[in-house]
């Protein structure tokens, strides 16, 4: 018997959309390129409940006509491409013509529309599969509205994070978007209240209206250009830097896309001016001929590929060093071994104190005493280090929390767990904490589900002095700041905080052993120079610095 059959076109449909449309987000991202491509100069986005019961999508750009806009829902209609040649030359952000019919499969979906050569516009529904026409009322543009989505899905709407969340996913596109394109202007409006209101800008103009005027000022331009590839944009100073890579966008040809080795590329040049761990931030346009790309590879278009790879990956290193060429190399990695050849070039107020990844290496410290229950002495080879004992001892956890193995300790060794070790959350934080119980385990900490919005703790890693629910409490607290963010990018915030409020405080006294353990440890550190927020660990006085300003020589 014949187990195998051809789909019935309904149903083929729903799951073609559902490649397309995976959440609220994905809608949102499809409306936007539209817009763009109707080289609309403002785009508005208007959303409520987290996207599920309404997406509106306002522009400016060319509209369409009233037999285009019914044409526009069916599936494969697009007015981009014609033959299959084009898709070799593809200059706009659409080609497939299915974002539009996609969505009319898994939500109510109305165009109210008008192009400059009408005097009346028109609307379009979709009922019951049907696309149902009428003339209305409507400014030049396009908006497209969408309600209730997936109302014929329930397993897709069962999947749907927070609305909270699903809001941050969206406003996360509109400002990659916003990133993308400086010269049009984006409004993003959430539950009635304007959440975002973007003038057209600079490039530069709007990587600060997006990211902070701060950040903006620690950006410095890139720019490489040879016969087909232009690569042009902006990378963080070294003294600029992330935890995650969240902040690294890439845009070929204008479309945002996601790229473990652009980012490679990119953070090349960085070696040895950035501590391992950090990453720069970056907003980087690639230009090249579209017949040396291929942007067909993806359901939802987020990765692209290249022809000439090689070629256009050493663009981007290219670029990047050129612009870090002025600052210089100080960190090198490997452990122990590092010579910071500063020659004593200080102005008179410079105090001698390097702050810096001096050379930790030039063997062990020697503990000499503490002060102000805060700093440790320390005698090294050739000088004085003050080190900043919580900043060490923060660094020192969060390294071996991040390490590939954390060494998970269980809570009572062999025995099974107290009783005690119960935690009850907050409906919202244990829907997170369930979607990422993977990071959390990847720390050494062992979490299980029991019960309704209630958690055991079953094992957090043996050097964290703190009680197991204080733990939890505050790395809870903290994914809720970052809600965001998933994987190592998640991990490491994670581990950050709970390396934060383990390690000792300023303030605590510690006896001459315990200094000395303390300084023993951060010298089998992999990166001992900075705390996991990007502090310094400690500052240098040499010997040389003495003598200078001792007059002995
Ligand atoms: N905001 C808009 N302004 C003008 N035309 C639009 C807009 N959105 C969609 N269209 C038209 O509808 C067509 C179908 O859109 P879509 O389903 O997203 O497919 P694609 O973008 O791949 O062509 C587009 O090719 C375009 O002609
Ligand atoms: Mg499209």
């Amino acid at each position: 018997m014949n187990t195998i059959r051809i789909l019935d076109k309904s149903v083929a449909e729903r799951i073609a959309a559902g490649e397309v449309v995976e959440r609220p987000a994905s809608v949102v991202k499809e409306l936007i390129e539209n817009s763009i491509d109707a080289q609309a100069h403002a785009v508005s986005v208007e959303i409520r409940e987290g996207g599920v019961s309404l997406i509106r999508v306002s522009d400016n750009g060319i509209g369409m006509s009233r037999a285009d806009a019914a044409l526009a829902l069916e599936r494969f209609a697009t007015s981009k491409i014609v033959a299959a040649e084009d898709l070799s030359a593809i200059r706009t952000l659409g080609f497939r013509g299915e974002a539009l019919p996609s969505i009319a499969n898994v939500a109510q979906l109305e165009i109210l529309t008008r192009t400059g050569g009408e005097i009346e516009g028109t609307r379009v529904r979709v009922v019951n599969g049907q696309a149902e026409v009428q003339v209305a009322g409507a400014p030049i543009g396009a908006q497209v509205v969408v309600r209730d989505l997936f109302y014929n899905a329930p397993a897709r709407r069962k999947f749907q994070k927070s609305p909270l969340r699903e809001t941050e996913l969206i406003q996360k596109t509109l400002m990659t978007y916003a990133l993308a394109y400086p010269r049009i202007a984006f409004r993003f409006v959430v539950d009635g209240r304007e959440a975002v209101n973007l003038a057209p800008s600079q490039e530069l103009e709007r990587i600060g209206a997006v990211w902070g005027r701060q950040v903006a000022a620690e950006m410095v331009e890139v720019s490489y250009t040879s016969v087909d590839l232009h690569v042009h944009g902006f990378v963080s100073r070294p003294t600029l830097a992330r935890a995650s890579r969240e902040w690294q966008t890439f845009f070929v040809n204008n479309r945002p896309v996601r790229s473990g080795l652009l980012t490679m590329m990119l953070e090349r040049p960085y070696a040895g001016r950035l501590p391992p761990g950090r990453h720069p931030l970056a907003v980087i346009w690639i230009d090249v001929d579209p017949h040396l790309l291929d942007v067909n590879v993806h359901p939802r278009k987020a990765e692209v590929r290249f022809y000439q790879e090689r070629a256009i990956y050493g663009a981007v290193t290219q670029a990047t060093a050129q612009a870090l060429h002025d600052f210089p190399q100080t960190i090198q990695s490997g452990q122990m071994d590092w010579s910071f050849a500063n020659a004593a070039s200080e102005g008179p107020m410079a105090l001698a104190l390097h702050e810096s990844v001096a050379d930790y290496g030039a063997g062990p410290w020697r503990a000499v005493g503490q002060i102000h229950n805060t700093y440790i002495l320390a005698q090294s080879m050739d000088g004085l280090a003050i080190v900043d004992q919580h900043a060490a001892q923060e660094q020192i956890f969060y390294e071996q929390l991040t390490s590939a193995s954390p060494g998970s300790s269980i809570l009572g060794g062999d025995q099974p767990p107290p009783i005690s070790s119960q935690i009850q959350l907050m409906p919202q934080e244990a829907e997170l904490v369930n979607e990422h119980l993977e990071e959390y385990r990847s720390l050494g900490i062992e979490i299980e589900p029991f019960g309704e919005n209630t958690f055991r703790l079953m094992a957090i890693p043996v050097f964290i002095p703190v009680d197991g629910l204080e733990l939890i409490t505050a790395l809870v607290q903290e994914h809720e700041r970052y809600r965001t963010l998933e994987g190592d990018e998640l991990r490491d915030k994670l581990a950050a905080k709970a390396a934060c409020i383990s390690a000792i405080k300023a303030g605590d006294v510690l006896t001459p052993v315990q200094q000395q353990a303390l300084l023993d440890a951060l010298g089998q550190a992999y990166s001992p120079a900075t705390c996991p927020h990007g502090r310094p660990v400690f500052v240098m006085l040499r010997l040389e610095e003495l003598e200078r300003r001792f007059l002995r020589r």
